[in-house]
């Protein structure tokens, strides 16, 4: 009932439901760009925000909750404490090193690492049921890292992967081809990282295999020649966007969205997300990313994508290259 006073409640009523609820883990570039895809797709009606710098975790909700009137209705909170997490559904893990011009990814394992064992632990008591996408670099190491910190099943954690690479893929065949980027199917696997690679041998563009494309009005063909410069291109992204403007955040931020969305609305999308191998193909005990089931319950299953011989190999030596890191620091 109101109070005497005639003050209503915040949240009165009886019909107050469960909504759904995002946790983002920190608030740099990519945390709060990822806060804002999610807000401008009405991906979560609450959304948590928690980074150890107050004043900037503070900051950013509040710019983005100025911004609701424009978007779906959520509603934002930032906080240093960690209880702002509580009894999320989706904890998307951003915090980390940032990553310096002439720096790969696999250089801030350390610093990830130890801050993944500091802070997961004290995510995973407020928010024991949430699905957890470890974005961080190196994301395939850290993922691996972060399933033996926390305990945590592996189909509720895993990492965000070549999601942003496939897209980045299909950017280029899209522009190469004169086709939307929506009809061009193609995945990049393997490792979040220098030794990801294209699955050219199941890709199509609008049914026909890619293999196959010969190239329709205006648009051209896809030669050995041209796959494997786009192939370049796409293992080139980041660096060249971080030479340029310090660090990669729109794209990775929608990436992002997707996966959560993939989860909060238990789409069963497939999605190219990094979780652990057990026989798949022959590999195991390493977090690769291979297309994927993602739902509510997170990665329900790994598609069994036929491979080229070349392929195969190219996920070997993608594994090979995971694992050593993983290992250097003790996983
Ligand atoms: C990216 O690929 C740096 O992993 C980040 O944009």
């Amino acid at each position: 009932a109101p109070a005497a006073s005639g003050e209503v409640p915040a949240h009165a009523g009886p019909a107050q439901r469960r909504t759904s609820k995002l946790a983002i883990v920190g608030a740099g570039a990519v945390g709060s760009t990822m806060a804002y895809a999610a807000l401008m797709r009405g991906a979560a009606r609450h959304v948590a925000l928690f980074d150890i710098n107050k004043a900037k975790v503070e900051a950013e909700a509040l710019d983005l909750g100025h911004g609701i009137q424009f978007m779906s209705m959520a509603e934002v909170v930032g906080s240093d404490d960690i209880a702002v997490c509580a009894d999320a559904d989706v904890v998307m893990f951003t915090a980390g090193a940032k990553q310096k011009p002439g720096q790969t990814r696999t250089d801030l394992a350390e610093a990830t690492i130890n801050l993944v064992s500091k802070v997961l632990p004290s995510i995973v008591e407020v928010a024991p049921h949430a699905v957890y996408v470890m974005v961080t670099n190196p994301v395939d190491v850290v993922t691996y890292a972060a399933l033996k910190i926390s305990g945590l099943p592996p189909q509720q954690l895993f990492g965000s992967g070549t999601v942003l690479d496939s897209s980045r893929l299909r950017y280029l065949l899209a522009r190469h081809t004169g086709v939307a980027v929506q009809n061009v199917h193609a995945y990049i696997a393997g490792e979040h990282g220098d030794t990801e690679l294209p699955l050219w041998s199941s890709a199509s563009i609008g049914s026909i295999p890619l293999l196959e494309w010969q190239g329709v009005g205006e648009g051209a063909s896809l030669t050995g020649a041209v796959r494997d410069q786009i192939a370049r291109e796409v293992v080139e992204s980041a660096y060249r966007i971080i030479e340029g403007k310090g660090a990669t955040n729109y794209a990775v931020a929608l990436a992002g969205s997707r996966i959560i969305e993939a989860i909060i609305k238990d789409e069963r999308r497939v999605l190219p997300v990094s979780s652990l191998l057990t026989d798949y193909h022959g590999i195991s005990d390493v977090c690769l990313s291979v297309p994927s089931i993602v739902g509510s319950a997170g990665v329900l299953e790994q598609l069994p994508i036929p491979m080229s011989v070349d392929e195969l190999s190219g996920m070997r030596a993608s594994a090979t290259a995971v694992r050593e890191v993983a290992k250097r620091f003790g996983y």
